[in-house]
């Protein structure tokens, strides 16, 4: 499974530096060619002579250090890179990367690789839980890093507690899965849209709804990962857009729909996850309404149907819909199906508790033009978006 593959391994300054020595050297014995760069502070823990006798290669420890080789050494090894690992990964090092600071080789190659980045944790239990390396951890999951949980035991600092480097089997197994990694989207030009429209009743004041992003964001990440040059039209969330997304932001239904058909006609595959409002005040106030009796009335107006209107303009697109509903949910979804001219409908039940709008999880059932039904269980918006993504690779070799 790895033999050929281009592994380079980054080495942070953590006591468990030694339990690295041996995934290393399991590295090797599945065939991967092992490139090692070590901060200052880990060749306290081991030297560099260690690592270069395991890995059968020269270890990078000095970025100023002279060399015979005449490649910008951290360029030429992030590029060579298929895979980079980062082990253990100290909370000052996911810190730095979470932060944009490059003033180590390590950390000038992990900014320069764009080869999958696998970061293992292991530190104290306070250091860990602590809520600045928690929210370095979830800003850099969101933009694409990939992460291994710390177990739990005894730490070397005689405290009992989550910090531990797992496994060497753990982590083989972790980047395994990664380098399987499918990229069966490569080439494709993917157009999602998330999150929910805002319509604008005065200028403090709007018609909105309870959509996330949740959904439509996931979905972004998994086809970037898959291969897929990726746009995304996003209405106002606070979610961070995933590495090698490109993102419109807009606000109003009338504003996606100008958004969604710029980019229709260069699109192979469409997908409509936000939740667009059915209809928008008819009269925008120009100043903030004041409180003058006990009734207000709002006249709203019919916003555009953008999925129905980019049905009728199909051509060579792969259209998918979402459909929200509180009840008859397969009825509604295949009418919506069949009057909006789409290839397929994803159908989330949203009167559910725990799934559909801003939770992490969701249930559907995947409805296709020739009547048939896949049914989901509750999984999570990221594992949705893999079946959905799954889904339509096969809709799209009909
Ligand atoms: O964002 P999250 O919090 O993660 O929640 C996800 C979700 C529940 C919003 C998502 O899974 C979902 O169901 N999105 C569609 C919500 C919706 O508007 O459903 P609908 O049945 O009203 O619309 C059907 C389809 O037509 C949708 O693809 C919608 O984008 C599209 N539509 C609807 C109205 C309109 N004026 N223009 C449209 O394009």
């Amino acid at each position: 499974m790895l033999k050929g593959k281009n592994i380079v391994v980054g080495v942070a300054g953590g006591i468990a530096v030694y339990k690295v020595v041996d995934i290393v050297s399991q590295l090797k014995k599945q065939g991967a060619n092992v490139y090692v760069i070590m901060t200052q502070s880990a060749a306290n823990f081991v030297t560099p002579l260690t690592f270069r006798e395991i890995s059968g290669q020269p270890v990078t420890v000095d970025m100023w250090a002279e060399t015979t080789n005449w490649n910008v050494e951290h360029i030429s090894l992030a590029s060579r890179a298929d895979l980079f690992l980062l082990a253990p990964a100290t909370g000052n090092i996911i810190g730095k990367i979470a932060n944009g600071i490059a003033d180590d080789m390590l950390t000038t190659t992990v900014m320069a690789t764009t080869a999958p980045t696998l970061l293992v944790p292991a530190m104290n239990t306070n250091m860990y839980l602590n809520p600045i390396v928690q929210k370095n951890i979830d800003k850099l999951t969101a933009l694409g890093y990939h992460f291994t949980k710390p177990e739990s035991g005894m730490l070397a600092c005689g405290v009992e507690g989550i910090g531990r480097l797992p496994e060497t089997k753990v982590i083989l197994n972790k980047v395994n899965q990664l380098l399987s990694q499918k990229n069966d989207f490569v080439g494709k030009k993917i157009l999602i849209t998330a999150g929910g429209t805002q319509e604008a009743i005065d200028p403090v004041r709007y018609i909105g709804n309870r959509s996330s992003g949740k959904m439509g964001y996931a979905l972004a990440s998994a086809a970037v990962a898959r291969g897929a040059m990726v746009t995304l039209i996003s209405g106002p969330t606070h979610l961070i857009v995933p590495c090698g997304v490109k993102v419109e932001y807009v606000e109003s239904a009338a504003h996606m729909r100008e958004a969604v058909l710029a980019h229709y006609a260069d699109s192979d595959i469409v997908i409509k996850a936000a939740a667009v409002a059915d209809y928008r005040p008819q009269n925008t106030a120009e100043h903030k309404i004041k409180k003058t009796g006990e009734i207000l009335q709002l006249t709203l107006e019919k916003n555009p149907d953008i999925l129905l209107e980019l049905g009728q303009l199909k051509a060579h697109q792969v259209l998918v819909g979402f459909a929200a509903e509180t009840q008859q949910l397969v009825l509604h979804a295949q009418e919506k199906l069949a009057r909006k001219n789409l290839d397929m409908i994803i159908a989330n039940d949203v009167s559910m508790p725990g799934v559909g709008f801003n939770a992490d999880n969701n249930i559907a059932k995947l409805l296709y033009r020739d009547g048939r039904i896949d049914e989901l269980p509750k999984m999570s918006k990221e594992n949705m978006a893999e079946v959905i993504l799954d889904k339509i690779h096969i809709e799209c070799r009909k």
